[in-house]
């Protein structure tokens, strides 16, 4: 059955040229960030009560990608919650960490700073603020 057989080749042929372009993408990469940047709000997004994070705590806001931490009264930080090694969403909050579930990166809350890698970049900080008890983050 020649006309199968060429077919096959051609198959075979396109998956050996898609695996070399995922090659060369892959060795391009200078830094560790090769899927591009976090995602940061471009317009003010609510977020909802200001109460729902912990004085001395933080929470993550995974629908928006965003990690916000109180580390004293009325005062907030923000972050992007997604991972600067390969771009996954932060999971969970343990220890004043953000865990990456994908590689295990952690960063500490208060300040967007790995301690633990594999990344090496900081999560980028994203402006908030309270108004009127409502987290208004971008
Ligand atoms: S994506 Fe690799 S550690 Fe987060």
């Amino acid at each position: 059955m020649p006309e199968q057989s060429a077919a096959r080749r051609t198959v075979l042929k396109g998956a050996a040229l898609a695996g070399a372009g995922v090659a060369l993408t892959a060795c391009s990469t200078e830094t560790n960030s090769g899927y591009g940047s976090p995602a940061v709000p471009t317009a003010p997004v609510e977020l909802g009560d200001a109460a729902d994070v912990p004085v001395g705590g933080a929470r993550l806001y995974r629908e928006n990608k965003l990690l916000v931490s109180c580390p004293a009264e009325g005062q907030y930080k923000a972050f992007s919650a997604q991972c600067t090694h390969a771009g996954c969403v932060l999971d969970k909050i343990e220890d004043g960490e953000g865990n990456c579930p994908c590689h295990r990166s952690r960063f500490d809350v208060t300040t967007g700073k790995v301690i633990q890698g594999p990344a090496t970049d900081p999560l980028p900080a994203v402006p908030v603020k309270a108004v009127g008890g409502k987290l208004i983050a971008g």
